[in-house]
Order: structure tokens, then C-alpha cells, then sequence
């Protein structure tokens, strides 16, 4: 693995010096890779470069981007890191005169709750900035001749159920069903979803030299999303994460949505895999684009009933804010994973009770007592 750029390097100067004589070298660009997801994602990249070189075998260069510098701890991970605004062609110019992108983790985006208050932005973030990779995965295709495969995490936000009862009636619903979500973020996920369905199998249409198949596009909608190691900020799932840190803190913590809350949960470690089975999956095996994926669904209160299993003292209130309430409300009380199970092996690893005893509580112990 080469070494990172030091803080404050100059960029250009610090691409520049990394290109190999006039050959770009092949790379994974990781977008939004600051993100709980995108630290993950660079673990994992991490742990199979070493299994490779192991073995005698290479990986391509770790090319990351995101708003702000990479801390430390992400940018030792990989080859390669940028700081600026996917919405940028000047950056992704940069970037690509050095890297030859064969496979894009695009993870930029605003979440629910923070897109909501700058609906605008988030369009042109979440939207604008994925284009704007589709763009350049089909440009990259082109000039090496082969598909560009692009992940898109996609989101139960994708759905808008129309009431609670709707929504209780529901119980799991398929990948076709109840796609008017309520918020800005869901819209900009059902585009996304949308625009790599185009630009997979229909991109510049009439164009007499097209190439038919530019990207290899694959999306997976993540349920709300559990990390030991991390707490996301500006989602609406927040609110199980923010339990569960809050209590192995030690910290008082009121819940913004009713105890009867329920939507599908997984923890990281599981949708990190879910995103690398995906991706290695032969292209013949898969049926769809966009694939649901869960593993528990409790509501607010049995989730509270977990956290109480290990921190019987968690000082914890529910004070439901109805806007957030309402985006929750919206969201399936379960997804029918059954596409995933059957196409690329899809299983959840854990329950309820096993991502609490075997994953979750052991690793916040030890990281608070750190
Ligand atoms: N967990 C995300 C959010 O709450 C949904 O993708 O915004």
C-alpha cells in the first residue's frame, strides 16, 4: 500500500507524484468514504488487499473522496484520498488522470432528517452528485471498454407508506411497492435507483456509437444501520444507534419517535458483507437492480428492551417529535428480502438478541472503556 498524502499536501502535487509514468493505475473509488459506511467499506477493502498479497495476488489502488480530509485513521486504509465535492469535475478530472476506475462505492449523500431542512441542497448533493458519477463510470467504460460496476446504497426511505394502518397491513412489502416516499432523501434514492437503471441498460439511446452496457449498476436498500464503533448523524434511524450509545455512556437519551415505532434494522458488519457479496456476484445470477435487505424489526421499545438487557440503567424517555415521527411512520415495518436470499445468497447473520451479545455490547464495552 503507498503511503498517504500528509494533512494540507497539496493535492494535484500529491496525485501528481502517484501516477506511474503515463499509465493510470486501477482503482475502487470510495465516494463519501468519511461516512460510517465508507470507514467500513475501507476495512474491508483493507482486510482483502492483505488476504491478496498473501496469496501473491494484487488489488487495485483505494481511491477515496469526501467533503472534508480524511481523519487519519481512514486515509491510512487507502491509496489515495481527496477532499472536495463530488458535484466538483474538477476534482473527479484530477482523480481520474491518475486512476483508471473500474468498480464505484458511491456513498455521498445528505441523510433523512438533515436533507429535510436544506431540501434544495440535498437534491443537488444526492442527486446531482450521482449523475455526475454515472457520468463519469459510463466515460470510464468507454475508455477501457468494459463495464464500470457502480454500487448505490439505497434506503428504505425509498418508500412512502401512505398511513399507519397501510403500513401495519403491509407487514413486508417487495421492492416494487409504495415507491412515493415522504422526504426529499427518499426521492433522491428512487432517482439514483432510477438513473442507474438508465444508464445500465439504456444510456444515450439513440446515439449510433452507444455502448449498450456502460455500467454494471447494483443497489441495495439498507434498512436503519447499527455500527459499535460509530453514531450517524441526520438520519431518522438514528434513533436506535443513538439509544444504544447513549446507554453504554452512561448518558441520559430521549428517543424522537413512540415506543411502537418499528422499522428493519442490521448492524454495519453485516451490511459492509451484504455490499461485498453483492458486488462479487456473477452479473447472470442477478434478476434486479435494487435488492431489500434486513435482519431484525423491533420496535422502539423492544429495542429499548434490549439495550435495558445490558445497561439496566440506561436513563432513557421517549419525547416523539412528530415531523421525524411521521418520516418513520412512512417507512416499511419490514422488507422482503426474499430477491436477495434467492439471487446472491443473501442472510442475515444476526437476530435481535445476537447482534447485542455477539457484535453490538461487546465492542461498545470495550470501546468506552477505552
Ligand atoms: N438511515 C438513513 C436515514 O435515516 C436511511 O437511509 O436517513
Amino acid at each position: 500500500m503507498h503511503a498517504t498524502p500528509d494533512p494540507g499536501t497539496d493535492l494535484a502535487a500529491s496525485t501528481a507524484s502517484r501516477s506511474r509514468g503515463a499509465s493510470r493505475h486501477g482503482a475502487i473509488l470510495v465516494t463519501g468514504a468519511g461516512g460510517e459506511m465508507g470507514h467500513g467499506l475501507l476495512e474491508a477493502f483493507a482486510a482483502e488487499r492483505a488476504r491478496r498479497e498473501e496469496a501473491g495476488e494484487s488489488f487495485p489502488a483505494v481511491v477515496a473522496i469526501d467533503l472534508r480530509e480524511l481523519p487519519e485513521s481512514h486515509r491510512a486504509l487507502c491509496d489515495e484520498s481527496f477532499a472536495g465535492d463530488i458535484c466538483d469535475d474538477a476534482l473527479l478530472e484530477r482523480m481520474l488522470s491518475s486512476f483508471e476506475v473500474g468498480e464505484i462505492y458511491h456513498l455521498a449523500a445528505l441523510l433523512s432528517t438533515r436533507s429535510e431542512f436544506v431540501p434544495e441542497t440535498a437534491h443537488a448533493v444526492n442527486v446531482g452528485g450521482t449523475l455526475n458519477l454515472l457520468r463519469l463510470a459510463a466515460a470510464e467504460a468507454r475508455t477501457h471498454g468494459s463495464a464500470v460496476r457502480f454500487f448505490f446504497p439505497s434506503s428504505i426511505a425509498a418508500y412512502g407508506v401512505p398511513d399507519l394502518a397501510t403500513k401495519r397491513a403491509a407487514g413486508a412489502v417487495s421492492e416494487d411497492q409504495f415507491l412515493q416516499p415522504h422526504t426529499m432523501y427518499g426521492a433522491n434514492k428512487v432517482s439514483g435507483e432510477n438513473l442507474g437503471f438508465y444508464y445500465a441498460n439504456h444510456y444515450r439511446k439513440l446515439a449510433a456509437d452507444r455502448m449498450a452496457h456502460p455500467i454494471d449498476f447494483r443497489s441495495i436498500r439498507f434498512p436503519g444501520i447499527i455500527s459499535a464503533d460509530t453514531v450517524p448523524s441526520g438520519g431518522t434511524s438514528d434513533y436506535g444507534p443513538e439509544m444504544l450509545h447513549a446507554a453504554a455512556r452512561g448518558e441520559p437519551y430521549a428517543c424522537f419517535v413512540r415506543p411502537d415505532a418499528r422499522i428493519p434494522f442490521m448492524t454495519m458488519p453485516e451490511a459492509i458483507g451484504a455490499i461485498r457479496t453483492l458486488m462479487a456476484a456473477p452479473a447472470e445470477s442477478l434478476g434486479r437492480t435494487v435488492y431489500n435487505i434486513q435482519s431484525f424489526n423491533p420496535s422502539a421499545e423492544e429495542f429499548l428492551a434490549e439495550v435495558r438487557r445490558f445497561f439496566p440503567e440506561a436513563e432513557t424517555t421517549f419525547e416523539p417529535d412528530l415531523a421525524r415521527q411521521s418520516i418513520v411512520d412512512s417507512w416499511p415495518e419490514a422488507c422482503d428480502d426474499a430477491a436477495a436470499r434467492a439471487d446472491w445468497g443473501w442472510a442475515p447473520t444476526y437476530d435481535l438478541a445476537s447482534a447485542f451479545s455477539e457484535y453490538l455490547v461487546p465492542r461498545i464495552r470495550e470501546r468506552y472503556a477505552r
